[in-house]
Formats: structure tokens, C-alpha cells, sequence
């Protein structure tokens, strides 16, 4: 049985209130911090500043017998702790597209007046290489006397399934510094985990922070790296489904985040590339394929736009469109990044007038769309009168539609499936015309035959 861990998180987001309330599950008594006094008071009364399924059920169970607590404040939390997680947000910088760090170094700062004895700062935030050094030097020159060792240890999690990330991840990274006492302080936090076979890994403090990032852009370049491919399958009477699980069979590549769809969005992926594409020019060592990424994902987004347009005839000046879907991915109220802003965007440059309905995401995208869209409280009153009706993101409930019902209450009959969630007899069965993502239809008309012509 492992040693109970006294563990401030600073920093109630997504990253630090899951993590914060997952140590307490461990075991571990822990204090999840936030600026935000309404953040605190919902969570102190159980309500959950953000949609993630498990996530309340955890928090209250923990909140009862006292695992897990809230405050405003950081001074005694941070006093107390064994570990002080700093896991604020890192938004992209206006401008330049460097992360901006200024929250991290205020963490830092308030962080070095209020600790006692040894501690370790643990920086769980996605930060650029580097700024677990600039954090420690930060703290040593707020306060000399503070006794701390800053690592880095990323956090991998994806929302939406985000407890069960962080509760069985495929690996745990923790970078440390020089002081080796740091070492032994973090596996204690872990043991549970990877008392479940999670591999721990230690390494250096900039190698850990890289690897965040690094593999951001490896999952952002595989994705990307599908999509062209589903446009040539397109060209070409192929099958991007099919390719994906034909090259996925291959151990050495793997089947996951081979879904070709509307370019990723998302509060990582889109930062996180950037970032890393800045820090790497700013070295002298660019990353090319991940700029390439960056540029063919934003793309991406505008294409569907076009998509769309051409699926009711190359104009839909004054005509409505019905969109499924807001999230940047399902089972998230988030709609940072999300393609279906830009595809709606689009849309509405295009002359279109757009309705809308997602299961979780309304009254995040009411904030981005304001009164450029009308907002419908179910998928039928969305379609109603519509002249094509697009899926943008693959939740459950969209997944079996009504085409019946959809075809007695909509305009024209357009299907526009951009995450594929439909095989086309199936809409087409129902008289509808159906556009999907990477499935080249005219098979017989292949490139040989085009370029014969
Ligand atoms: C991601 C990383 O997966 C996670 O490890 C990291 O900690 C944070 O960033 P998240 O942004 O929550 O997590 O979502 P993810 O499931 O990775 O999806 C990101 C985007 O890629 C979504 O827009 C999704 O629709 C898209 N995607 C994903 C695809 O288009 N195709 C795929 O095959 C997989």
C-alpha cells in the first residue's frame, strides 16, 4: 500500500479538475485551485463547470468524504502539499502563435510565496520546451529559500473519455531535474497506476515536455495524413475506409485516428501544432510536415464549405442548411477549433442561411455564433424545410436518423456526411442524394480512364 500524497492542483480546467479529481480517487488528498470564485462554488456544490461523461459522479463521491476539495485560494493548499500540480491554461498568443505562458508564471510566482518544506512543482499544462526552466528559476528567484524540484509530467487525456484516460493511460512521462528527490515523490503519486501496468517513464525535463508536443503533432499529421488521402480516393474510385483499415492492419502504423473527416479542431491539437511549428523555427530546426499540417488542416475546413455548396448545386444562396453537430468531437461541450465554426462561417459568406443543433455544444457555440444562425432544439425541427441536412460530428444520436421522417419534413433531399457515420445505400434507399468523406464513386472511371481521355 503506497504513502497518501498531499496534492495541490492549480489550475480547475479540464486537465486539473479531471486529474484533480481522479489523485482523490487514488486516494491521495487533494485541492483543486481556481481563480474563477463561481468555478469553486458550482464544484463545492457539485455542479460541473464542463460537460465530461463520469466526471460529477467522481467529483461527489470524492467531495463526501473529503479526497477532494475546492478553494479560491492557494496559499494554505499549496503550504500543505507534498506535490503542487500547475495544470492553467496555455492559449495560443495573439499574433505569433506562441503558447502564452503568462498564467503558468503567475502559478509560479504565487506558488514560490506559499510554500513549506520540500516540494515538488509538477507542470502538467502543455508548455513549450523550456519552461519547466523557467519556472524553477521563477520560484528560486521569488523566494530563495524555497525548497522545490519543478518536473514536467504531460497529460495525454482526451475529453470525452478523459477519465478513463487518465486512469489507464497508455504510459506516464515524468521529466525531471537534477534533484533526484523528485523522483520518488511522483512515483508515489503513480503507484496505483502503474500498479495496473501503465508504464512510467523518466526521462529529462525538456525530452518530457517535447514529447507532449510531439506527439500532438504525430496524431495531427496522421489524421491530416488520411484526409489527403480520402481526396485522392475521391479522384480515384477508392475507398478511404477500406485504405484506412488496410494500412492500419500493419502493426508498425495501427488503426487508430484514421478516420478521415472534417480536419481536427479541439482545444490541442490546433495550439499545440502551431506552438510546436514556432518553437522549432525559433531553434533553427523547422518542422515541415507538421507546418504542412497545420496549413492543409485549416484548409481542410473551407473545402467542406465547398463541399457542401456543390451537394445542393453549386449555390445555396438563400437556402437553408441544416447542421448536425458543433463539438469539435462527441461527448464534449467544447467547440474551441471546432471545423463546424468554419464550415458555418462559410456558409454564411456563401449567402446560406444555417440551423443548427448539437446535443451539448449550443450554448458553447451561442457564444462563438451569436445571432448568425438559428438554433434548434432537435435534430427533426434542424432538418425541417432544410435543403440539405450535414453531419459535422459523429455523435451516437445522429447515428440513427429517421430518413423516413427526415424526407417528409426537408425541402430537397441532400445528406452531407462528413465523418462517414452512414453507408450510402442505406440514405440512398430513402431517396435522398448522399455526399460523404474519401469515397470515390465512379469506380469504373478511373485515373487510367481520365488520363486516356
Ligand atoms: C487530443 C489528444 O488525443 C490527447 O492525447 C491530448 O492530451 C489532447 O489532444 P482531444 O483534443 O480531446 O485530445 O481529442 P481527440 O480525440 O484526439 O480528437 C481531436 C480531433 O481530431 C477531433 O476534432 C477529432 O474529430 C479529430 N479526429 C480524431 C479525426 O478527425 N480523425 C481521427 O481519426 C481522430
Amino acid at each position: 500500500s503506497g504513502e497518501i500524497m498531499r496534492i495541490a492542483v492549480v489550475g480547475s480546467g479540464y486537465v486539473g479538475l479531471v486529474s484533480g479529481a481522479c489523485l482523490a480517487d487514488f486516494g491521495h488528498k487533494v485541492v483543486c485551485i481556481d481563480k474563477t470564485e463561481a468555478k469553486i462554488v458550482d464544484l463545492q456544490a457539485g455542479r460541473m463547470p464542463i460537460y465530461e461523461p463520469g466526471l460529477e459522479d467522481l467529483v461527489c463521491k470524492n467531495s463526501a468524504t473529503g479526497q477532494l476539495a475546492f478553494s479560491t485560494e492557494l496559499g494554505p493548499a499549496v503550504a500543505d502539499a507534498d506535490v503542487v500540480f500547475i495544470a492553467v491554461g496555455t492559449p495560443s498568443r495573439r499574433g505569433d502563435g506562441h503558447a502564452d505562458l503568462s498564467y503558468i508564471y503567475e502559478a509560479a510566482r504565487e506558488i514560490a510565496a506559499a510554500v513549506r518544506g520540500f516540494t515538488v512543482v509538477s507542470v502538467k499544462s502543455t508548455v513549450p520546451v523550456g519552461t519547466g526552466d523557467e519556472v524553477e528559476r521563477i520560484i528560486r528567484s521569488c523566494n530563495p529559500a524555497a525548497d522545490v524540484a519543478v518536473v514536467s509530467n504531460p497529460e495525454f487525456l482526451r475529453e470525452g473519455a478523459a477519465i478513463d484516460d487518465f486512469k489507464r493511460p497508455d504510459r506516464i512521462v515524468i521529466g525531471l531535474p537534477s534533484d533526484e528527490r523528485s523522483r520518488e515523490v511522483m512515483a508515489e503519486v503513480y503507484r496505483p497506476l502503474y500498479l495496473n501496468q501503465a508504464p512510467i517513464m523518466f526521462t529529462g525535463r525538456r525530452t518530457s515536455e517535447l514529447i507532449k508536443y510531439a506527439a500532438n503533432a504525430f496524431l495531427a499529421l496522421k489524421i491530416t495524413f488520411i484526409n489527403e488521402i480520402a481526396d485522392l480516393c475521391e479522384n480515384v474510385g477508392a475507398n478511404v475506409q477500406e485504405v484506412a483499415r488496410g494500412i492500419g492492419l500493419d502493426n508498425r502504423i495501427g488503426s487508430k485516428f484514421l478516420h478521415a473527416g472534417p480536419g481536427y479542431g479541439g482545444s490541442c491539437f490546433p495550439k499545440d501544432t502551431l506552438a510546436l511549428v514556432k518553437t522549432a523555427q525559433d531553434s533553427g530546426a523547422p518542422l515541415r510536415l507538421v507546418e504542412t499540417t497545420v496549413a492543409v488542416n485549416d484548409q481542410r475546413k473551407r473545402t467542406m464549405a465547398r463541399r457542401i455548396v456543390l451537394a445542393c448545386g453549386g449555390n445555396v444562396r438563400a437556402k437553408t442548411i441544416a447542421v448536425l453537430g458543433l463539438t469539435f468531437k462527441p461527448n464534449t461541450d467544447d467547440v474551441r477549433d471546432a471545423p463546424s465554426l468554419s464550415i458555418i462561417q462559410a456558409l454564411i459568406d456563401f449567402g446560406a442561411s444555417v440551423r443548427v443543433y448539437d446535443p451539448e455544444g449550443m450554448e458553447q457555440a451561442k457564444l462563438m455564433l451569436g445571432a448568425s444562425v438559428d438554433y434548434a432544439r432537435g435534430v427533426y425541427e434542424c432538418a425541417k424545410g432544410a435543403d440539405a441536412l450535414v453531419i459535422v460530428t459523429e455523435w451516437n444520436q445522429f447515428r440513427a436518423l429517421d430518413f423516413e421522417r427526415l424526407s417528409r419534413c426537408m425541402s430537397k433531399q441532400v445528406v452531407v456526411d462528413l465523418r462517414n457515420i452512414y453507408r450510402r445505400e442505406e440514405v440512398c434507399k430513402h431517396g435522398f442524394e448522399y455526399v460523404n468523406v474519401g469515397e470515390g464513386v465512379a469506380a469504373e472511371r478511373s485515373v487510367f480512364a481520365a488520363a486516356a481521355e
